[in-house]
């Protein structure tokens, strides 16, 4: 997690970390840090808390700063405290170093340096590398070689960027699993954390990948490998806008998100037919590939995985391979059955969570083709992938996921039909008209959110309530544990998502009069029996709100209160029927008071194990 930010040739370093910081801020924001380097020596500040502690605090920060490096931080070593924010210096108190990601062996390297006298204040994982690369430089008077020579004894995962008091306009920069990108105008050099916090400055970005080291002075960029080969970088030309990552006129992200559903949607099933055929976007994998497939593999966390719950049915029915899923973090650790006819399907938003990317990598050690449901662009996930579908639902910076998650259900229909197509398991015209059918949802989301007024009303008039639960059955299942998901995430209620046909199996003991119980009620094969599930917790005196289609009557006249949606196919159902749960739980968590965009405790990618 963190995020992390660095400039050389400014005139005013401090004015572009903070404004960079702030774009960052959804990576972490338990504290946050800057040091710049000025007239020889270094400058530091830290705070706890939100970026708005640090910006109240710099006031004597100099003027005359050739380099500077900042970091907002989300804890994983060490409580979120002033000494634990980086940036952290060396022994000499002259290097200064930020870091996103985990540096799994430091108690060893810790033990190293203490042994040679070195005194550490704080908790972090992270104070031991600007230790460590500190000594080096002492040896070596280098400190693009020092931090080669240390990052090669480093195991764990990172972003990191130093600066020293001895070097004004120099910044050593490297990565391994931590996402970077740097970019660069005349006169001035950027890193960053992610494309948005550089893009006020500059278009043209370069893609950092794994083991390699930058050199950044003003208006130059230097990039080897950990051996010290050089290393001749790509850039890239971004063509959306920083607009497209700002609030646009709404009071908080997440609700400008929810209302980008229509046309993240849209754009996703944007072009996937050429000359009759579905396509995806990038597929470094032959057909004979794909038709060698004998099993699917998904695998994903939070509402990604959830996503995938869907996909899982939608491949399943289409192509009639079995389908297994599993929890990123879980996959790689048991021993699954996976070999070279298997397609592993990672999805992730960001594309780096480091969980579904381990799993990714593993999947590839173990023989597996690999292929990526991701929202962003040459992500780490994309890049080790040997195909990718883009969701293209744009820059999500809300944590609580909601147009990416909807367009990942939607990328995967496309993808199940799409493997259908190759695999020869329906005919063109079946899948041109079920992607016709896919082509109506956007209308219809659009549709779902203009009702935004009625959920609203709901979340008024319900009692105030401890305890909700999520049942859905089939593809409704899914969009339970999603519904409840999000109602955790923002609102701080507790919720769980349920088949329906488990709760009498142990949790029904938990319903009493009160409990909320938010039933998937909409048109399906399952449907008679999600409600009967909904009788036997009324009978416990359960609250019943129902997600029901528009005209059916008879289920709305079932619940005390009712969100309607427009109806379509079954199997894309999830796409509508998880809207008025975003907006549920939005409407909640404004009421008591919460950051819905910054919730506690989350951070927006999550780049630690
Ligand atoms: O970027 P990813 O899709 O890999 O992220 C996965 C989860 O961390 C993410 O979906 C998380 O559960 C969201 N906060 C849900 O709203």
């Amino acid at each position: 997690m963190c995020g992390i930010i660095g400039v050389t040739g400014s005139t005013d370093s401090l004015s572009l970390i903070l404004e960079g910081l702030s774009r960052l801020e959804y990576r972490g924001y338990d504290s946050a840090g800057v040091a710049l380097q000025a007239d020889g020596k270094l400058w530091r500040q830290r705070r706890a808390g939100k970026l708005a502690e640090l910006q109240n605090a710099v006031g004597d920060a100099p003027r005359s700063a050739t380099a500077g490096i900042g970091h907002t931080r989300w804890a994983t070593h060490g409580r979120p405290t002033d000494a634990n924010a980086h940036p952290h210096v060396d022994q000499s108190g002259r290097l200064a170093l930020i870091h996103n990601g985990i540096i799994e062996n430091y108690v060893q390297l810790v033990d190293q340096l203490i042994g040679k006298g070195h005194e550490f204040t704080s908790q972090t994982d992270t104070e031991v590398l600007a230790h460590l690369i500190g000594d080096e430089y002492d040896r070596c008077g280098s400190l693009v070689e020092a931090t080669r020579r240390c990052l090669l004894r480093v195991e764990g995962s990172f972003a990191v960027a130093l600066i020293h008091a001895d070097d004004p306009e120099l910044i050593v920069a490297a990565r391994r699993g931590s996402p970077l990108v740097v970019g660069r105008t005349e006169g001035m050099t950027l890193l960053g954390s992610d494309i948005p916090a550089l893009l006020s400055h500059t278009r043209e970005i370069y893609i950092i990948d794994d083991d390699q080291l930058l050199e950044l002075r003003p208006g130059l960029i230097a990039a080897s490998d950990l051996q010290g080969n050089p290393v001749e970088l790509q850039v890239r030309t971004i063509a959306w806008d920083i607009e497209a990552a700002e609030k646009g006129g709404y009071d908080t992200y997440m609700l400008k998100e929810m209302h980008e559903q229509p046309a993240a949607v849209r754009d996703t099933l944007r072009d996937r037919v050429q000359n009759g055929l579905l396509h995806v976007d990038e597929m470094r994998l032959t057909e004979d590939e794909l038709r060698s497939v004998d099993k699917v593999f998904i695998v994903a966390c939070g509402s990604s995985y959830h996503a995938g719950m869907v996909a899982r049915q939608a491949i399943e029915h289409w192509t009639r391979l079995p389908v297994e899923l599993d929890i990123a973090s879980e996959f790689r650790y048991r021993d699954p059955v996976v070999d070279q006819h298997t397609l592993v399907v990672g999805v992730s938003q960001s594309g780096e969570s480091i969980d579904t990317l381990f799993a990714a990598r593993a999947a590839k050690r173990w023989g597996a083709k690999v292929l990526a449901v991701t929202n962003v662009v040459d992500s780490s996930l994309a890049r080790e992938s040997e195909a990718v579908l883009y969701t293209r639902a744009g820059p999500e910076v809300a944590v609580a996921s909601t147009k990416a998650h909807l367009s990942q259900i939607v990328g995967m229909q496309v993808l199940a039909l799409y493997l259908a197509q190759v695999r020869g398991t329906i005919y063109p015209s079946e899948a041109a008209q079920l992607f016709d059918g896919l082509m109506e949802l956007p209308d219809k989301v659009a549709e779902a959110l203009s009702r935004h007024d009625q959920v609203a009303a709901v979340a008024r008039a319900l009692p105030p309530a401890r305890d909700f639960f999520y049942l859905g059955r089939g593809v409704g299942y899914p969009v339970a544990l999603e519904g409840a998901l999000k109602l955790k995430e923002i609102s701080y209620l507790r919720a769980e998502g349920y088949p329906g046909g488990e709760l009498k199996h142990g949790p029904i003991a938990l319903i009493e009069p009160g409990t909320v119980v938010v039933g998937i009620a909409t048109k399906g094969r399952l449907q008679s029996k999600l409600l009967a599930n909904i009788e036997e917790v009324r009978a416990r005196g359960a609250t019943i709100i129902l997600v029901v289609n528009d005209s059916d009557e008879r289920t709305a006249s079932l619940g005390d209160y009712v969100f309607s949606v427009p109806q379509t196919f079954e199997l894309y159902s999830p796409v509508l029927d998880n809207l008025p749960l975003q907006l549920f739980a939005y409407e909640l968590a404004k009421a008591r008071g919460n950051d819905v965009d910054q919730p506690r405790n989350l951070a927006k990618v999550v780049t630690v194990e």
